[in-house]
């Protein structure tokens, strides 16, 4: 077993670094512009069940310490992913994992049905927690609401893995996060963008068409550490459910804290707008500090801080 070798709900990694849904198009499109056998997984941008244009320019924006998008979940639609994305993702050299939105438990039932068969496809994240439509995300604040979703979608995935794309704005994570395990998720990934809002003041207007978006970069890393810790702690630890640390993630140290908190794996995305070669330094980082602490495995290295 190499150092950084992972298994995130029983699916094996090479590393546990993984590119974030939204950031890296379908997943195919990173083999032009790195190595994907260098990274642990790519996680499609989030599919619904009917395609969707999105919100018109401005959709992304730098921001200090980061970036803003308000993209709007624009997506090709079920029916084309299936028929024009699949078969590259199949000759992908990494695992995939297949990111599911929707407005309804209707739409996220769909879509998970169909990713069921789609054997390139061995993990699908739930995204309950998109800050760019209007609803969908209700999903993500309601642990009853996430309870009901969770068990549809559940019942008809069969050699699917289940992961939760989380809201780091939701009024009681800890709930959230406790309804995903009790209702069946195989792991938590923590967490979506954070509900932002920028403004132009020579034209007084938001600088995002849709007014508002969601914030990811740098800003957002210490309070997603902070909800890692505290999830794993509370819930996933106890339960042994995975926690995929996402948010800020640009150099190795951000996703060793994540690892620290508890994490077993760790996203990057914003940082693929800075450089995409950022990934495949993380990684290497990774690799000499999990030998540097005299870890056999980064594994042992998981929620390992001492606070
Ligand atoms: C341009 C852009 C598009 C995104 N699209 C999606 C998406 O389709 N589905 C989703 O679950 N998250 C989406 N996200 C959120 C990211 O997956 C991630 O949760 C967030 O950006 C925090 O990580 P980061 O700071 O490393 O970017 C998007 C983020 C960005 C910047």
């Amino acid at each position: 077993m190499g150092l950084l070798s992972t298994s995130l709900a029983g699916v094996e990694l090479a590393n546990p670094v993984i590119l974030a849904a939204g950031t890296c198009g379908y997943g195919p499109e990173v083999s032009d512009f790195m190595d994907p056998r260098g990274i642990g997984a790519v996680t499609t941008k989030s599919i619904t069940p009917e395609s969707r244009e999105g919100h018109p320019p401005w959709r992304v924006i730098d921001v200090p310490g980061g970036m803003m998008n308000a993209i709007g979940l624009a997506n090709v639609g079920l029916e084309r992913f299936l028929a024009e994305k699949v078969s590259a993702i199949a000759s992908l050299r990494t695992v995939a994992i297949g990111s599911i939105a929707g407005h309804s438990v209707a739409d996220y039932v769909a879509v998970a049905r169909a990713f069921d068969e789609v054997a390139a496809l061995p993990i699908v994240e739930l995204n309950v927690s998109c800050p760019n439509t209007a609803d969908g995300r209700q999903f993500g604040h309601d642990p009853q609401a996430l309870r009901t979703v969770l068990r549809e979608v559940r019942a008809v995935l069969g050699r699917t893995r289940l992961v939760v794309k989380m809201a780091p704005d939701a009024p009681d994570p800890i709930a959230i996060a406790a309804a995903a395990v009790e209702a069946g998720a195989d792991g938590l990934t923590i967490a979506n963008t954070y509900p932002a809002m920028s403004i132009d003041v020579d034209s007084r207007k938001p600088r995002l068409s849709a007014g508002r978006g969601g914030l990811s970069g740098p800003a957002v890393h210490p309070l997603a550490v902070r909800l890692v810790f505290a999830i794993h702690r509370a819930v996933a630890g106890p339960a042994k459910v995975p926690i995929i640390g996402l948010g800020g993630v640009l150099h190795w140290r951000d996703a060793a804290e994540f690892i620290l908190a508890g994490a077993t794996a760790v996203g990057v995305g914003t940082a693929l707008f800075v450089d995409p070669r950022i990934p495949a330094r993380v990684v290497r980082g990774l690799e000499r500090w999990t030998a540097a602490q005299g870890a056999g495995n980064i594994g042992e290295l998981v929620g390992r801080v001492e606070a």
